[in-house]
């Protein structure tokens, strides 16, 4: 059964509130030693300030990354855990136009520390978000179904039947680019690592729309080639892993296509045969999310209309939330755990 974020809060408002809690690090290091379940105090409401009660957060790469100190943004110290989430408005200061007591937000911005019960975030940090949208889709939203909505429009003009090719292609990114993508009509071809339960992948990326799903090393093969007589070769590779993965993304590009780097969960480098550079004139790009809200922050027209996409795939059951699994904030450390294991394949989502 799904829950919309609505139903959820009514449900836990019936509950006595404790006090405000949160996942505090007070120094930089690994997730499961240096987060602490604690009481916190919440900042003065003031003019600006919205007390918003948190309900669901996502733990993501970036956020273990931000954890030990290997991000490009980084909080002051103490700081709380967590960047993405979604919320519901309790209370807001009397300069405070855009969000009313019961509306949902997600965060506009990196950094806020969304795991925590509640807090006090200023205004415009928070996107207000339709209440029809299930709880994990909103928890989920801010960060990878709009890096994977950017991906697909900033880089290359892509129209129906073009193809685009992915690595990491059952990452939350993954998941976002495939169903985006095929709602648009272009073709995915999605790479994964191999597994003892490859097939029951398969057929889950499949089932959210995947062209094709080929693993690393069946894409390094000379049958490879065998799939572009079907499709044609991507215009555009999307590139969350780095090191090899990344080479053989390169090697099935377009003559003049772009590969965007976003993310480097193998920890190597982007190797770029010269070929690649001199015979196909490849372009070589790079995105984060964190920079373009940054970039668009003063005219938030352009942010909006992409939540307003977003909501309505999601309402035509065009996009669903990554596979997942919830966790109560108490059980902080197991879902940190199974967070940081390889091919879990769930996002872990701590209910607050
Ligand atoms: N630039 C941006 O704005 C932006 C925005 C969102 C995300 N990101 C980045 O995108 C990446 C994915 O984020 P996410 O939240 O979508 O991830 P996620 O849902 O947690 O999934 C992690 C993915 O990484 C793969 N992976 C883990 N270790 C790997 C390795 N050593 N080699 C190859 N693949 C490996 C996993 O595959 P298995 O199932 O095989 O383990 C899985 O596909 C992260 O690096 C994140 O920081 C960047």
């Amino acid at each position: 059964m799904r829950f919309s974020v609505g139903s959820v809060f009514r449900a836990m408002s019936a509950t006595v509130q404790a006090r405000p809690r949160g996942l505090v690090y007070e120094k930089h290091g690994e997730p499961a030693q240096v987060l602490q379940l604690k009481d916190i105090s919440l900042s003065e409401l003031g003019a600006s300030g919205v007390h918003v009660r948190m309900l669901a957060a996502p733990i993501n790469p970036s956020d273990i990354n931000m954890i030990q100190g290997l991000y490009a943004v980084l909080p002051d110290l103490p700081a709380v855990g967590g960047n993405e989430g979604v919320g519901r408005v309790e209370k807001t200061g009397i300069g405070v136009t855009s969000l009313k007591p019961g509306d949902l937000v997600i965060p506009a911005d990196a950094g806020l520390g969304t795991w925590q019960t509640e807090a006090v975030f200023k205004e415009e940090k928070l996107l207000k978000m339709p209440p029809d949208i299930p709880l994990v889709s909103a928890a989920t939203l801010s960060v990878n179904p709009c890096t994977a909505f950017r991906m697909l429009s900033d880089f290359e003009t892509l129209k129906p039947g073009d193809s685009v090719i992915q690595n990491a292609a059952n990452s939350g990114v993954g998941q976002a680019v495939i169903q985006i993508a095929a709602a648009k009509g272009i073709k995915t071809i999605n790479v994964v690592r191999d597994r003892p339960n490859l097939q029951e992948l398969v057929d889950r990326l499949k089932s959210l729309g995947a062209d094709h799903v080929i693993t690393e090393e069946a894409l390094r093969k000379p049958e490879a080639k065998d799939l572009f007589q079907k499709i044609p070769k991507p215009l555009l590779a999307l590139n969350g892993v780095g090191g090899k993965s990344a080479t053989e993304l390169l090697r099935h590009l377009q003559h003049k296509g772009t590969m965007v780097t976003y993310g480097g969960m193998s920890k190597q480098p982007v190797t770029i045969p010269v070929s690649a550079l001199i015979f196909k004139d490849v372009k070589l790009r790079g995105f984060w999310m964190t920079q373009w809200k940054r970039d668009n922050a003063q005219n938030k027209e352009e942010l909006d209309r992409m939540i307003a996409d977003l909501c309505t795939l999601i309402r035509k059951g065009q996009l669903s939330a990554p596979a997942c699994q919830e966790v109560p904030l108490a059980d902080y450390q197991s879902a940190l755990t199974a967070a940081m294991t390889p091919y879990i394949s769930a996002k872990q989502i701590l209910l607050l």
